[in-house]
Parts: C-alpha cells; structure tokens; sequence
C-alpha cells in the first residue's frame, strides 16, 4: 500500500489563556482544546524521487513548503531516516482558513499520521508529537485530539475527560486575523480577566455542559479590535438561538456556539447564514487511536 486517506479534524478553544511572554519570543498558553467533526480530507500517496508536494481545492492556499503538510512531510522523511522518498498530498480543505480552528495545522498532523502509517510506524504516538511540535504549536494537539488541556507554547498536552456530547455552531466571519500580530496587540495590554480554568476542568469532570459553557472565556477578545463588534454580534445570535455558551476560537476569527439541543443549533446556522457565508454545524469529535 503507497496511498492512504486521513481526516484532519479542527479544534476550538473552550478557553484560552496566555499565562506569559518567553524569551524565545512564544508565549506561554492554558487552553482546554478540543476536536470538532469539521474536517478537511487528506489523501497522501509515497513516491520516490521526488520532493513532497500538494494540490488543494482552494486556490489561494499555498502548496510549496509554506504549507504546514508539505512541511510535516519533508520533516518526517528527515526524522525517519528515508531518503529518496517524498509524499503526494492531496488536501480537500472545508475547514476554514485564519478561522483560529488549526486547519493548517490539522493538515500537518494528518500527513505525519498517514506517513507513519505507510512507512511501518517508525514513531509511536509520543515521538510523532514531538516531531508535529516543530512544524508548529498547535500541531502535537491535532496529532490525536480529544479533549486535551494544553501548556507551554500549546504543545505540551494532557487528556481531559471528553467534552460532553454536543452540537456546535460555527460562523466565521469575513476577515482574518494574523496569528503573530494578535499575540503582539496582546503584549501591549494587560489583562484583566482570564478563563476559570480549574472550573472548566471541574464541569468536564462532572459532565456538567452548562457549567463548562458558562466558563468559555478566550483572553484574545480583550485585545482591542474594532471587527470584534462583528465577534460580539455572531456571540449573541448564538445566544438568542438556545447556545449555552459561544466564544472566539484561537485568534479567531471563527466563533462557535456551544448547543444540547441539534434543531436549535441548525436554527442557530440558518440564522446566521444570512448574513455569513461561512457557517457550520459540528459535534465533538473523540480523541484518536494513533
Ligand atoms: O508555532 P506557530 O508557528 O504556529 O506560531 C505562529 C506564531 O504565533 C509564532 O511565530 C508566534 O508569533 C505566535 N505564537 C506565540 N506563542 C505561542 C504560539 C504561537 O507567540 N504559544
């Protein structure tokens, strides 16, 4: 077998802090992650004597080794000691980009999922992680996903108790953000509340959805921006439509809504598909055997 299929789920913060600044220039993270059925479709096939390389259904995303897939490649190859080999990455992509949702980053983490996979498992999950946390911070997460509670530049990750089962509502607005330039707009402000981490960990213990969507806090909407009237808008349409809690995800500009109830989370799309192209509804997605 030379060709292989994966999934790569997206991931929303249920809540997202920054605990400090680095000297490497990264910032020090508490984030409760977790994976949504939202996906793209990764087709990756092994060819020799060629470099790695991708084709995209998006047009504007790049397929050179800006790509984080491209790159997970290449990267993995080196680690593994195969030379003359290079992967063919076919990427379907519905997650959206600069959504804050790790689509790049879940791309990467399918591509070193599928190469383990065809070159007879030279990593176990442990070093896979490892190797995803140099292609980027967010990619350790996406290798299994889950509910996982993440440190460090995120790539430091525990196993939480499994989201409650849920439909989750997704809008994301017109523009994006720049990851780098929002950690820098936050860097120039002080914070002055953070997520109730521990209660979250509480309500995921307890299998308390309520008390887990009351705590949804992501620090990132207190950086000044003026397209956060837009954020605020999406929060309460979600609302007003039975969401128990709805946030911005990463750096946005995604925001989910979190509902126990699936007529009301498809009321809560259609609503907001009149005003935003992009809207979708998602369940929670399990964690991965890798
Ligand atoms: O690790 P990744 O390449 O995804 O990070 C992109 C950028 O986001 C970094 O260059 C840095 O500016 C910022 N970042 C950060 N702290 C983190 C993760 C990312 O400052 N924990």
């Amino acid at each position: 077998m030379n060709t292989t299929t994966e999934k790569a789920y997206a991931k929303i913060n249920i809540s997202l802090d920054v605990t400090a600044k680095r000297p490497d220039g990264y910032h020090d993270m508490l984030m409760v992650m977790q994976t949504v059925s939202l996906c793209d479709d990764i087709e990756v096939s092994l060819v020799e004597n060629q470099r790695s390389s991708a084709t995209c259904n998006l047009h504007f995303v790049p397929t050179d080794e800006r790509n984080l897939a491209v790159k997970a490649a290449e990267k993995f190859f080196k680690a593994a000691g195969i030379e003359g080999r290079g992967a063919l990455i076919k990427m379907h992509k519905l997650i959206p980009v600069g959504a804050g949702m790790a689509g790049g980053s879940a791309d990467a983490a399918a591509v070193l999922r599928a190469l383990n996979r065809l070159c007879g498992r030279p990593f176990d999950e442990k070093a896979l992680c490892d190797l995803a946390g140099e292609v980027g911070s967010d990619v350790p997460f996406c290798i299994a996903g889950g509910t996982m509670l993440a440190t460090g530049r995120g790539e430091i990750l525990s196993p939480l108790p499994e989201l409650p089962h849920c439909s989750i509502v997704i809008c994301k607005p017109e523009f994006s953000t720049s990851t780098p330039e929002l950690f820098r707009k936050l860097d120039a402000i002080k914070l002055r509340c953070h997520p109730d981490t521990n209660g979250i960990i509480e309500a995921l213990e307890s299998g308390d959805l309520v008390k887990l969507s009351r705590r949804m806090y992501n620090v990132f909407e207190d950086v000044p921006d003026r397209r956060h009237s837009t954020i605020a808008e999406i929060k309460s349409t979600m609302l007003d439509c039975g969401a128990m809690g709805s946030i911005m995800t990463g750096t946005g500009s995604a925001v989910f809504g979190i509902f126990s109830d699936d007529a009301a989370a498809q009321g809560a799309c259609e609503k907001l598909k009149k005003e935003f192209k992009l809207c979708y509804t998602a369940k929670d997605q399990p964690r991965l055997e890798v």
